[in-house]
């Protein structure tokens, strides 16, 4: 749990940012259709969350630094008895200054009334342009209500805050690795030939929710033989066949904190020779990778790690002919690890914050978290490769945070060497 003192900070760090003569208005996300009068599970936008934790839709969060009576003002849905017995319950404007700390709280559908006097005399105007184009005309609107103000994008301020994981935060990542990595278990566990993908989708959502995490971070991909060399496979409806391998990747949220974790191992319990040599390489790239992890290392490090080791790896494997440094240079290992090698973890699966600084790759600081998941992916298609090697997608990912004197792997409960996986899935049924 992120605690009311740990918004209230985040909240004043902004506004120290922002300085007195501004104003900031972040809205919510909204509700979603799924077919005519359902909708998806609302997920409340995770730079909103971020400064309230307020978990409805149809709210817009003000801060106003420096005003007097009260720097933090919410606007949101108000209490309809008959619309909360059918609908669901609301906070109120009562229950947002009560449990959010909100200073005011009005009726979001007098917006149009309130807010255009709130932002009168403040010169700067901080939203998220271009994140809700409806919502910035809206903002324009109540701009032209209001003096004449500059706008600026605030999203750069607040990513940047948000790249920087605190103490509560960490705690939340870990143990949304740490239920992920129950539920990797689990499927290794479940899996066997004839069994369908979503199956084993439906083992991952049975571990995330019994273990407390009723949400997955992201929709789980679950590909078995060739599907895995479509990287972002989600149709999940194949059959498992005896002597392919399948491809996990699947994390759970916690509080709106995600992990994201993927394993790879044979349907059948038992690697067989061409895919336990493949595997091999994309581990010994993944660890070697992690190892360049801890501060003041580049964020790309572990990529160019695990670039030399997989261009080997093919070189070896025969996939690939020609020098190393060579194919590295002119890029031929893209027909085989077409996506870098990790990304910010946060609120968001591929979170917020800047890769380069002033035109240099980011170093990197205790408090980030970033995963490390280098791949191989040759489809039944591949041209001018053994046959061996064809219809296999590998790919092995893990959260790392990164510590004082180097780094944290926060899932480090999925087992991820050959005979940690074949022991595990010997004891499955
Ligand atoms: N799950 C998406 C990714 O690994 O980036
Ligand atoms: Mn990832
Ligand atoms: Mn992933």
């Amino acid at each position: 749990m992120i605690s009311k003192a740990e918004f209230a900070l985040r909240r004043k760090r902004l506004m120290a940012m922002m300085g007195s003569d501004s104003i900031a208005i972040l809205p919510s996300a909204s509700e979603m259709t799924r077919s005519r009068d359902t909708e998806y599970s609302f997920r409340q936008d995770s730079d909103f969350h971020y400064l309230c934790g307020f978990n409805e839709p149809e709210a817009v969060l003000i801060l106003i630094p420096g005003r007097k009576h009260g720097d933090y003002i919410m606007f949101n849905r108000e209490r309809d008895l008959v619309k909360e017995t059918w609908h669901g319950r609301r906070a109120g404007q009562q229950g947002v200054m009560d449990k959010f700390n909100a200073a005011d709280a009005f009726p979001v559908d007098d917006i149009d009334d309130i807010l255009p006097g709130l932002m009168e005399g403040r010169e700067t105007i901080y939203c998220a342009i271009g994140a809700n184009k409806e919502f910035d005309e809206r903002i324009i609107g109540w701009l032209s209500g209001a003096s004449q103000g500059e706008i600026i994008d605030i999203s750069h301020a607040l990513h940047d805050f948000r790249l920087y994981k605190s103490a509560s935060e960490i705690k939340l990542m870990r143990k949304a690795a740490e239920i992920s990595a129950k539920a990797h278990i689990r499927a290794m566990e479940k899996a066997r030939p004839g069994l369908y993908e979503y199956q084993i989708e439906a083992e991952l959502l049975h571990e995330f929710a019994t273990s407390g995490a009723r949400f997955p971070a992201y929709n789980s991909i679950v590909a078995s033989g060739d599907n895995a060399c479509i990287l972002h496979y989600v149709e999940n409806e194949s059959e498992l066949k005896d002597g392919d391998l399948l491809m996990i990747d699947a994390g759970a949220e916690v509080d709106l904190y995600a992990a994201d974790i993927s394993r790879t191992f044979p349907v059948n319990g038992r690697f067989s020779e061409p895919q336990k040599i493949m595997y091999n390489w994309v581990l010994k790239a993944q660890l070697a990778a992690i190892e360049t992890i801890k501060p003041g290392a580049c964020w790309n490090a572990p990529h160019e790690a695990a670039v030399k080791i997989l261009t080997k790896g093919l070189v070896e494997m025969g996939i690939l002919k020609g020098k190393v440094s060579s194919l590295i240079k002119n890029e031929a290992y893209k027909a085989f690890y077409m996506h870098k090698t990790g990304h910010w973890l946060g609120l968001d699966v591929h979170d917020v914050g800047d890769y380069q600084v002033g035109g240099e790759p980011r170093v990197l600081e205790p408090g980030m978290v970033l995963t490390v998941e280098p791949g191989l992916y040759v489809p039944l298609n591949a041209k001018k490769v053994a046959k061996r090697w064809k219809g296999m997608g590998i790919r092995i990912e893990d959260d790392v945070l990164v510590t004082k004197n180097g780094f944290d792997v926060l899932s480090k409960n999925a087992p991820k060497t050959i005979p940690d996986i074949e022991a595990v899935m010997s004891k499955g049924n």
